[in-house]
């Protein structure tokens, strides 16, 4: 319970926090939701909703978190899955254009300004593996989409340019992947260019602990060039190297659950929502849940704008059939049948819209503390 706090309390208590501010009130204790409560003041609160508390957890529905524990899961029922690859790093340095080049197409001249404005999420097929590749923009406006990207990744390449080296960006980005324990590659890229110091970056990420097998450390790295090709075998070399030492695995069998990579209001076709599928098969047809929206699974298709039928573990898909436009970086789970799953997804938006409220009328409560 160290640090905790009312607006934690809340969210495990299934209540408003501005509720728990406004008991703790009543109790003689003013603090704000941020404020850490001691130890006999949330034991006080706590019996006070003891039991009801009790009861909601067991047959709460609406707890998507349930879906992901996979440390409970049989050995036996799980096999080989591919691993899934955020790449990150400061503005312009040769992301999309990395991904381009891996994929042989061309995403950059479709967007706007060449600025990656959200997360792509591509699979390709290198030496007959498959790999899961989620794009992210530099941009410093889009910190939360890179966090994102890191906490639904297993491994993170980390592109640095060589002729501008280590800047903001870069900083965030390894302080996001050390924050998700999750294993960096390190891309030297635009060694084509005159103005190219390779070393110089090598140097500069030895201060943030990513120090190259040559100078005695563990971290790949690879000095590449995005734009004209170098290097970038031996840069998927590293990544399925890097995964097999991981021996990522899922249960393909099993209802699917995931994360919202992307998601949007489509003028034709209602809300659509980039997933990736972390465990199990998400099918045509299944009863969803993602963030605080529901429905049914009524279209899938693969990043190639294919239909497809059913999505395996790691897979990137786009699926229409939502009531509404869920977040990225929600999860999302399978339900056994709609009408559950239909009731979670109305419980969940109900909760949220109380949480929004009580945040906003929090803002008053602790208006009239600070005036008192
Ligand atoms: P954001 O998504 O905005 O963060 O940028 P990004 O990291 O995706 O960069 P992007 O791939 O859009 O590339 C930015 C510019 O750098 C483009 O003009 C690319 O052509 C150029 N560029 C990328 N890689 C290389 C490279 O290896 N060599 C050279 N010379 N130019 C490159
Ligand atoms: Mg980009």
């Amino acid at each position: 319970t160290d640090g905790m706090n009312a607006q934690d309390l809340a969210k495990i208590l299934h209540r408003p926090a501005a509720e728990i501010v406004k008991k703790l009130f009543m109790l003689g204790v003013m603090v704000n939701q941020n404020q850490s409560l001691e130890k006999d003041t949330i034991e006080i609160l706590a019996a006070d909703y003891g039991i009801e508390a009790k009861e909601k957890v067991q047959e709460d529905i609406t707890d998507l978190d349930r879906f992901f524990d996979v440390d409970n899961e049989d050995e036996s029922h799980l096999v080989s899955r591919p691993p899934v690859v955020t790449v990150m790093g400061h503005v312009d340095h040769g992301k999309t254009t990395l991904l381009d080049n891996i994929r042989h197409s061309h995403i950059t001249a479709q967007e706007a300004g060449g600025i990656t404005q959200a997360i792509g999420a591509y699979q390709v097929k290198y030496n007959d593996q498959v790999i899961t590749f989620l794009d992210t923009p530099g941009h410093a406006a889009f910190s939360e989409m890179r966090a994102r990207g890191a906490n639904i990744t297993d491994i993170t390449v980390l592109v640095v340019a060589a002729d501008d080296g280590v800047m903001p960006q870069t900083i965030e980005a390894i302080n996001h992947a050390k924050a998700a324990k999750t294993p960096i590659i390190v891309a030297v890229n635009k060694v084509d260019k005159p103005g190219a110091n390779p070393d110089h970056v090598t140097e500069q990420l030895t201060e943030y602990g990513l120090i190259p097998e040559d100078w005695g450390g563990d971290t790949i790295f690879v000095k590449i060039s995005a734009k004209f090709g170098k290097n970038i075998d031996e840069l998927l070399d590293m990544i399925l190297l890097q995964a097999e030492v991981m021996e990522l695995k899922a249960n393909p069998n099993r209802r699917a659950v995931g994360s919202v990579v992307e998601a949007r209001l489509d003028q034709g076709r209602g809300p659509v929502a980039t997933l990736l599928v972390q465990q199990g098969t998400l099918h045509v047809g299944d009863p969803i849940v993602v963030g605080n929206t529901f429905g049914r699974v009524r279209t899938m298709t693969n990043e190639n704008g294919r239909r497809i039928k059913e999505a395996t573990p790691s897979t990137p898909v786009e699926i229409t059939g939502l009531n509404a436009v869920p977040e990225a970086g929600d999860r999302f789970a399978v339900f056994e049948d709609e009408k559950t799953a239909r009731a979670a997804g109305e419980e969940r938006a109900k909760r949220a819209q109380e949480e929004e409220r009580a945040r906003t009328s929090h803002v008053t409560l602790d208006n009239l503390f600070a005036t008192m």
